[in-house]
């Protein structure tokens, strides 16, 4: 679900949220509970939301949504309003936002966040490819308060 079929990462209310496509990321169990960690490279809007909010959630969706999802990941809400252009529908979801249109939804609270280093790299190679001219990652762990999924 997360590598293929890529999620939104969102946080903020619907009034004020930002939402940014992420297809790297995982699922787990750390610190006595369910967790979603997700990782936000430094210049992305979203790491705004994420860092002013409580909450964030992931959103799932069907393959028809890929276009959707295509435009969320290469365009910024810096500069255009990505439900607009979409046609996605933000609501408000246990006090974040979420997406109508998703399929499947994961409402997280944030317990954990720090840059990623780059001398923890063990192979130098995978640093220099993805950090050589790109920022750096911050990770985000959250623990999974809530699943939601739409049966039809
Ligand atoms: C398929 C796909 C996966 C992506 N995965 C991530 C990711 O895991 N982390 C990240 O920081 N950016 C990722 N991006 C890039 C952001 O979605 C993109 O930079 C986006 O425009 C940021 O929007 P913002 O500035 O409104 O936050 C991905 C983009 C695509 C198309």
């Amino acid at each position: 679900m997360i590598g293929k079929s890529w999620y939104l990462l969102t946080s903020g209310t619907p009034e004020d949220y930002n939402t940014m496509t992420a297809s790297w990321g995982a699922m787990g169990e750390i610190w006595g509970a369910p967790s979603f960690h997700c990782v936000v490279r430094t210049n992305r809007y979203t790491l705004q939301y994420l860092d002013r909010n409580e909450l964030f959630s992931a959103c799932f969706f069907d393959p028809g949504y890929k276009p959707a999802l295509q435009f969320c990941g290469t365009h910024s809400g810096r500069d255009c309003d990505k439900a607009k252009q979409t046609g996605l529908r933000p609501v408000l979801l246990d006090g974040t936002t979420a997406f109508a249109q998703a399929r499947r939804v994961l409402i997280c609270r944030k317990r954990y966040t720090a840059m990623m280093q780059p001398e923890g790299f063990i192979e130098p190679e995978t640093y220099e490819r993805w950090y050589g001219t790109d920022p750096m990652h911050r990770e985000f762990v959250g623990e999974v308060l809530a699943y939601y999924e739409k049966l039809h």
